[in-house]
């Protein structure tokens, strides 16, 4: 067991990289044929045949309501991250695009990725609640704000619409199912609110949809015949429903591969509207040079196209997950929460429609809540890391960097908890975790009744 237990990091344990398959991959690179192609500058939208798989593999977990993924609306990234740059850099400007809304608790590392594209001053937050977002507070937030620029005369854009196509007024981030940090998904009718005012106001909504693929029944039940329920649309797919085959559209989902693979692939797709991929793929990192992480897309095509990579997440991402979220479960439900910490997660995002559908958990996280009566989430962190050796994402983390009203709303709410995750340490750390934590809340409740 390791002496010091991180369950802040959100990243895969290494022994659950599919290294052999990849190495398995890489050979493909002995057919001289092959290697030229791999190892030469890729195509614009990224290694055809890889969208080709992608798009089905997509096409298959999804079962959109519009019907098979075509290829156009598919491009290769280098990552959920790189793409959101790039996606700043070809879609926003920062005297037309007035705020980036970030659902809050946020992806702390995004907000540096907003401000590194001019938006320092422009960051502002969205409460979830139990479905997943206050839609009510995004509305007049908007309103209130596009009454107020209307006030403030015009401004002259830095990206000329000659070259750039389409500059959105706002963007809205978020990750709406099994989303880091909170782990809540969005209900149904909240996504489709989105999609109808991201329309009112010209909002481009990027969906870091990363974790959708990891998923299990909330509940242990043996039965055979139960089944998942199914996912929520995704924004993309009420986008796509919704509106013409040649307009922009108002979504982005934004995917990786770094947490059904590994992350130092550095790998990803963007799914979207064939005219916001074709817009994408031109952005002036892209065409010097081609879609980035071509050589990785090559080795990544061959997992997707014989099955090796969903049979890993079936057969070794899941079921490592599961057991783990199992005992995280159980280790909070018998030491933590008779101390008054609360799991805070949502409301389960789908009503089970009989009795053999079975709601299902997810993702990389739990989030939790303390008691009202204990010091603040970040001192009871610095304690556990200097005391117990034991370290956690606590609430203040996640706030919208800038925004002091995400500051305040914080304290009255997610800065009084933590993100706990699954995906580093083995079972009997988790519990060893838990149980470091019990220990020093309990001295941390008596010394406030002291
Ligand atoms: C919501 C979210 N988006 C993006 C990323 C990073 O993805 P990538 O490794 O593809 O850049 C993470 C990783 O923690 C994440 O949780």
């Amino acid at each position: 067991m390791s002496s010091h237990i991180n369950l802040q990091l959100g990243w895969p344990s290494p022994r659950l990289y599919p290294a052999e398959q990849l190495a398995a991959a890489a050979a493909i690179l002995s057919d001289p044929d092959v290697a030229k192609v791999a190892l030469m500058y890729g195509p614009d939208l990224g290694y055809a045949p890889f969208r080709e798989s992608v798009a089905k593999w997509l096409t298959s977990f999804y079962e959109p309501p519009s019907g098979s993924i075509p290829i156009e609306r598919i491009l290769i990234t280098g990552g959920a991250s790189q793409n959101l740059a790039s996606i700043l850099q070809v879609f926003s400007d920062p005297h037309i695009t007035r705020r980036i809304w970030m659902v809050e608790p946020t992806y702390f590392l995004a907000c540096t990725i907003f401000q590194d594209a001019g938006f320092a001053d422009r960051l502002r937050g969205v409460p979830e609640n139990e479905q997943g977002l206050d839609i009510e507070f995004l509305r007049k937030e908007l309103a209130k704000f596009e009454y107020e620029a209307s006030q403030n005369g015009v401004f002259h854009e830095i990206k000329p619409s000659s070259q750039y196509g389409k500059i959105f007024r706002h963007i809205l981030y978020l990750t709406p199912t099994f989303s880091n940090p909170s782990a809540k998904t969005m209900s149904t009718p909240v996504r489709e609110q989105l999609i109808a005012l991201a329309r009112e106001y010209d909002i481009l909504l990027i969906s870091d949809d990363v974790y959708d693929f990891l998923r299990w029944p909330a509940e242990d039940r043996k039965a055979h015949s139960i089944k998942l329920a199914p996912n929520p649309p995704r924004l993309v797919d009420l986008d796509r429903a919704t509106s013409s085959d040649d307009s922009w559209g108002n979504s982005i989902s934004n995917g990786s591969f770094s947490k059904i693979v590994a992350p130092g692939v550095r790998v990803g797709w963007a799914e979207a509207s064939p005219k916001i991929i074709l817009r994408l793929s031109q952005n002036g990192a892209t065409t010097s040079g081609g879609a980035p992480s071509h050589l990785t897309s090559t080795f990544l095509d061959h997992l997707l196209s014989t099955g090796a990579m969903q049979k890993h997440i079936d057969e070794v991402l899941i079921p490592t997950y599961q057991s783990r979220y199992r005992v995280l479960m159980a280790a909070l439900k018998t030491q933590l929460e008779p101390l008054g910490v609360r799991i805070t997660t949502g409301a389960p995002y789908t009503i089970p429609a009989d009795e053999n559908t079975i709601v299902p958990v997810g993702g990389f996280f739990t989030y939790i809540s303390f008691p009202p009566r204990l010091p603040s989430a970040g001192v009871i962190a610095k304690r556990a890391k200097e005391e117990y050796q034991l370290t956690f994402a606590y609430g203040e983390m996640f706030v919208v960097k800038g925004d002091e009203t995400s500051v305040e709303r914080s304290k009255q709410g997610f800065g009084n908890g933590a993100r706990l995750c699954w995906a580093w340490h083995e079972q009997d750390e988790i519990e060893e975790g838990i149980s470091r934590l019990a220990k020093l809340l309990k001295i941390l409740l008596a010394e406030g009744s002291a």
